[in-house]
Order: structure tokens, then C-alpha cells, then sequence
């Protein structure tokens, strides 16, 4: 085990936090290359990291304990590479999904090794993560942020010491980074305010129940639905934070159906706010008056939903974490990557799940 993975680990261990080695022997490997991995630094004095706190919040998903075997013939190869993966959170399923892309995407390539922090929905958390990975001198850093304003500053420093960047799924502020790999959310929300004013016939009272607005996610998948719906007989009444967790969206739908008598739709801005208000529905005896939409599509939630006939719709978030490996093996290897990369969506309803839904081009493939 490197220097640096022995520091962290410790460190880790002291902070109580998970570190997952997703691929790769825990051989010695050597020293990492590039600037920040020169004569393996180590973390700084525990003294100097952050306390974890007493009860995170919320409680996370606990990491899949057995990463998916390594396909390629690993056993005898050292890792050249170590990536760390800074995740904002796994309190929803698409973000167990995402880790277990990047390590699936890992396991293919003995010559890299991941190690995952997850930040429990605390910005400040995630910063110090990032400098510890940063300090630890991995090789290349992927970032799902959790949001914007206080991770734009802690991600271009570690992009500035020389340290490739991949931020995923949910973008910073600048241009500090190497790539950024994600979906277009405001198109996304553009299709599904074409696909309610369908399904509506061009007018109905709507919930709209946005992830968290500070997150860039949030603020998209509400301003493209808008810029489709606004000025038309498509109508939100009732609009709730559910800061993307499923019993939040069912207390908030709560109070929409004790509100409001004529609700003909239910917007979740992902899959988990959807199914809450479906809950809360179902328990007043009301599901079957309404329509009920989300983001995200994971094959065993937004889909299955959609199976059941619980959903209208379900639009395909992607968590680009196969991408994220491929991206970064090209970083590694020296190549040069596009700015910016955007992954296309996919709705799923009912007379096209069958098919595996149908695409939707937002880019050329
Ligand atoms: C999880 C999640 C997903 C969503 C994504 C957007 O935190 O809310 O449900 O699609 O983040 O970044």
C-alpha cells in the first residue's frame, strides 16, 4: 500500500468514515505520478481535519460491501493510479448507483484504484474531503459536487496544484477543472414539461416537487419545465423542497392533498420525490386521480415504478460513472479530453418500456 493510501486510511479510520477500495490489489504501488503525487505527501495532523459529526445526516446508504470482481486479470498487477472519488452524498439510490458505475467501470482496469468518500449532504464535509484527497496526492480527482457556491473554491485549487479534475453529474461555477461529464437537466425539464402538456391536453393544476434549489439539478429541472409550461393551461399549485429525499416529498404531498381538492399531475424533479407523493396519495385513497412523474429512471426504481403503473414517466438522469473511468484513464494515459461532456436522456412510459424507452437526442451520439 502506498504511502499516501496508509495516510488516509488512518486518517479515515480515525474520522470514522468509509474508504472503499473499489478495484485494484493492495499491493505496494508506486508513487503517484504526476505534480501532486511527487514524494507521496501525506495528510496533514489529524489535529488539523474536521471532527465527524456525532449523527450525520442524513444516514447514508451504506456502500456496497463487495464491489463487483474485476473482470480483467488483476491478480498480479499493481495499480499505477489512484482516482479518488468525492461524493456529495448516497442518501438516494442514483447516487449507490453512481459509485457502483465507477467501481463496476474500475474493476476493468487493473491499473487504476478508486477510493470513494461520501460527504453525508454537508458541503463543508465535502471540502475537506476534497483537500485530503488532494493533500494525500491521488492522481486524478472525480467530484459529484453538492453544490456549487462552496465547492467551486476548494475544486479549483486542487485543479490549479495540477490535480485532473472530473466533476460529474452537477456542475461548479468557472472553468477550474479538466472535464465535466453530466446530463442537460433544463432540456431534460424542457421534455418532461412537452410530455405534461401532452398528457394534460394543454391544461391541469400540477405539484411540483423540486430537489434541493440550491443544487444546480434543482434550479435546472425546475427554469426548463417553466420555460415550457409558463404562459400555458399547465398550472404548478403547489411547489416544496424536498431536498431529493422520498420521506420529505411525502410530507410535502401531504399538504398539497390537504390543500387542494384538483390535482391532475405530480412533477418529483427525481424519482424518490415522485414515489413520496405517490405514497401520501395512495394513503389518502387519491393515487388514481393523479399522474406521477419523476427523473432519474434507475431500471429497479423510476422503471419499475413505471412497470407497475405507479409512474406516467420516467426520464433518464444517466450517472455518467462508466464515462467518468473512461475520461480519466484518457487524462491518465496523457490525452487530451473535451471541456465538457453531455450525456443524453431517455423517457420511459408505460407503451415504450418494453422497448427500453425511447432517446432523447440532445447531442450527437
Ligand atoms: C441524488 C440526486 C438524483 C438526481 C441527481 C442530480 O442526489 O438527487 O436523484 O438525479 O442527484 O444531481
Amino acid at each position: 500500500m502506498s504511502t499516501w493510501m496508509r495516510s488516509l486510511g488512518l486518517v479515515c479510520a480515525l474520522m470514522g468514515c468509509a474508504l472503499i477500495m473499489a478495484c485494484g490489489p493492495q499491493a505496494e504501488a508506486p508513487a503517484p505520478a504526476g505534480e501532486a503525487g511527487e514524494g507521496a505527501p501525506v495528510v496533514g495532523g489529524v489535529a488539523e481535519l474536521p471532527a465527524a459529526p456525532e449523527t450525520p445526516e442524513p444516514t447514508p446508504i451504506a456502500e456496497p460491501e463487495t464491489p463487483p470482481a474485476p473482470a480483467g486479470p488483476t491478480e498480479d498487477e499493481e495499480p499505477r493510479w489512484t482516482i479518488a472519488m468525492s461524493q456529495c452524498n448516497l442518501g438516494e439510490p442514483w447516487r449507490v448507483q453512481m459509485n457502483a458505475d465507477i467501481a463496476a467501470a474500475a474493476a476493468q482496469h487493473p491499473e487504476i484504484e478508486v477510493v470513494f468518500q461520501d460527504a453525508q449532504n454537508d458541503a463543508s464535509r465535502q471540502r475537506s474531503q476534497i483537500e485530503e484527497f488532494a493533500a494525500a496526492g491521488v492522481d486524478l480527482l472525480i467530484v459529484s459536487p453538492m453544490e456549487p457556491e462552496p465547492l467551486t473554491g476548494p475544486i479549483s485549487e486542487v485543479y490549479q496544484q495540477g490535480i485532473p479534475v472530473i466533476v460529474l453529474d452537477r456542475a461548479v461555477y468557472g472553468e477550474d477543472y479538466t472535464c465535466f461529464i453530466g446530463a442537460d437537466n433544463v432540456k431534460i425539464a424542457e421534455a418532461v414539461g412537452e410530455f405534461v402538456l401532452e398528457i394534460l391536453g394543454g391544461e391541469g393544476q400540477v405539484v411540483e416537487l423540486t430537489g434541493r434549489m440550491t443544487d444546480m439539478p434543482g434550479r435546472d429541472r425546475h427554469i426548463g419545465f417553466h420555460n415550457v409550461i409558463d404562459g400555458t393551461g399547465v398550472e404548478v399549485i403547489f411547489q416544496a423542497d424536498t431536498i431529493w429525499l422520498e420521506p420529505n416529498a411525502r410530507s410535502e404531498m401531504e399538504s398539497a392533498l390537504s390543500r387542494f381538492e384538483d390535482i391532475d399531475l405530480v412533477y418529483g424533479h427525481n424519482d424518490p420525490a415522485a414515489r413520496g407523493a405517490h405514497l401520501a396519495a395512495r394513503a389518502a385513497d387519491r393515487d388514481d386521480e393523479m399522474l406521477f412523474l419523476g427523473i432519474d429512471a434507475l431500471p429497479h426504481e423510476g422503471q419499475a415504478y413505471v412497470r407497475e403503473g405507479i409512474f406516467a414517466a420516467t426520464f433518464l438522469y444517466p450517472t455518467g460513472g462508466a464515462e467518468a473511468i473512461d475520461i480519466a484513464l484518457r487524462i491518465l494515459n496523457g490525452e487530451e479530453v473535451p471541456k465538457e461532456i453531455v450525456l443524453n436522456s431517455r423517457v420511459f412510459t408505460p407503451d415504450n418500456i418494453d422497448q427500453g424507452g425511447e432517446v432523447l437526442i440532445f447531442t450527437e451520439e
